[in-house]
């Protein structure tokens, strides 16, 4: 057990204040997951297992639900990462407007490719679907930090200043040491084997979406399809008709009341 989580109860102790005090700024507790998931990536330097657990007991939501949604934002990193993310948009608008010559770039000067982090764990680099900055093409988000206006030459620039310590972007804390890739196997690890058969043995369930990513086409294929795997019951719901709805409400129903 590392150190990060044997001392996780003790940093959880320490926020619930704050966690508390999120929770009670919206009408419905759940409506906190993502400050909180911030909270703890703010500390832990990515949101780790343990906080996606903690989140789910302290908003009474079921791990899936918590690792779906963090799953679904390019902004929690799921895994130990580099002191900086460089996330490099790869959507439309800054793909006309050169965004692979910069991937190129980065890539090329880092020694490292999608979903990789250096080997002196100092840079993570992910190229990402629309950052929702498309005027100013190509851009980039440097732990969470925007750059805009890109250009193969301006890379060089960038990673000089962070080096540097001149770019204004505060470091992430590292409270464990990031492996070589921080993708994240098919299955989830918290809520492992409750994935819908619709996205288990897609080629790649790290990809950020858009242009280069094909797990949504395959899922839709084998629903129009009707493959057998689907008519299954799965936690996370594959429906076909209202009565299926009303099961599975009834089901949840009498698993909270056997609470
Ligand atoms: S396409 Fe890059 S910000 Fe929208």
């Amino acid at each position: 057990m590392s150190d990060r989580v044997r001392n996780f109860p003790l940093l959880a102790a320490e926020l619930m204040p704050q966690c508390e005090a999120l929770a009670a700024q919206y009408e419905e507790r759940r409506s906190a997951l993502l400050p909180l998931m911030h909270l703890f990536q703010s500390r832990e330097g990515f949101v780790s297992p343990e906080a996606m657990r903690f989140a789910a007991g302290f908003l009474d939501l079921t791990p899936a639900v918590v690792e779906s949604t963090v799953s679904f934002y390019t902004l929690f990193y799921r895994k130990p990462v580099g002191r900086y993310v460089l996330q490099v948009c790869r959507g439309l608008s800054c793909t006309l407007g050169g965004a692979e010559d910069v991937m190129a770039a980065f890539r090329e000067k880092l020694g490292i490719g999608n979903l990789q982090t250096t080997d002196d764990g100092l840079f993570s680099y992910e190229e990402v679907e629309c950052l929702a900055s498309c005027d100013r093409p190509t851009c980039m988000q440097v732990n969470l930090e925007f750059l805009y206006d890109l250009t193969p030459q301006t890379v060089d620039g960038v990673l000089a200043a962070i080096r540097g310590g001149t770019s204004g972007v505060a470091p992430l804390p590292q409270t464990e040491r990031p492996g070589k890739t921080w993708a994240v196997r098919q299955d989830t690890e918290v809520s492992e084997g409750e994935k819908m058969p619709g996205d288990t043995g897609v080629p790649d369930p790290n990809n950020a979406g858009g242009l280069g990513d094909r797990t949504g086409l395959i899922a839709l294929d084998r629903i129009v399809n009707d493959d057998a795997a689907l008519l299954g019951r799965s936690r996370e719901r594959t429906v076909r008709d209202a009565s299926a709805i009303d099961a599975v409400i009834r089901e949840e129903d009498r698993a909270h009341a056997g609470h």
